[in-house]
């Protein structure tokens, strides 16, 4: 006996899944990415950097965790795949800023492209769950954003980059 029929129309669609599998992979890759940012920040000496980055690395988990969720309540299977090595060794602070902003649009871009899909399959469920992260991207590229910004404005004195560092360090985790 094959799957019922009420089943066959829960699921998701496989080029659904495997896009959002995929992006599973993103978001883990971007966890990893800001965890290595904020090793780099401890090995500078930067404790407030290194605190922002590991908050963020932390949302990047909860997002990939998300979409894990999501997968598994559409009774489908999640599957995870290689996260790269992250590139930050060498790089001064402001590229670092740089980066992580060049990393949400990145996210954003691909969260648009997931949207476009949704869509485009008719699948109304996956559009309303990616809404949340259209919305989250707003923020987190505008936060990224305002810290290259910031950065620059200080333009590399100790006086700015130790209070730059005391304000990202007073970014709290939440829920
Ligand atoms: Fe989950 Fe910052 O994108």
């Amino acid at each position: 006996m094959g799957d019922p029929k009420w089943r066959k129309i829960m699921i998701l669609k496989p080029k659904i899944q495997k896009a959002l599998n995929k992006q599973i992979n993103v978001e883990f890759s971007a966890f990893y990415s800001y965890l290595s940012m904020a090793a780099y920040f401890e090995s500078h000496h930067m404790p407030g950097f290194a605190s922002w980055y590991k908050v963020q690395s932390n949302e990047e988990f909860k997002h990939a965790m998300k979409l894990y969720e999501y997968i598994i309540s559409r009774g489908e299977k999640v599957v995870l795949t290689a996260i790269e090595t992250p590139q930050t060794e060498g790089k001064s602070f402001l590229s670092v800023f740089e980066a992580a902003y060049a990393q949400e649009l990145k996210v954003s871009a691909l969260i648009n492209d997931l949207m476009d899909l949704a869509k485009s399959e008719g699948d109304h469920a996956t559009a309303i769950m990616l809404q949340w992260f259209i919305t989250e991207q707003v923020e987190e590229e505008n936060t990224a954003n305002s810290n290259v910004e910031k950065f620059k404005f200080i333009k590399d004195t100790t006086e700015g980059i130790d209070a730059f560092d005391r304000e990202l360090g007073g970014r709290i985790q939440t829920t």
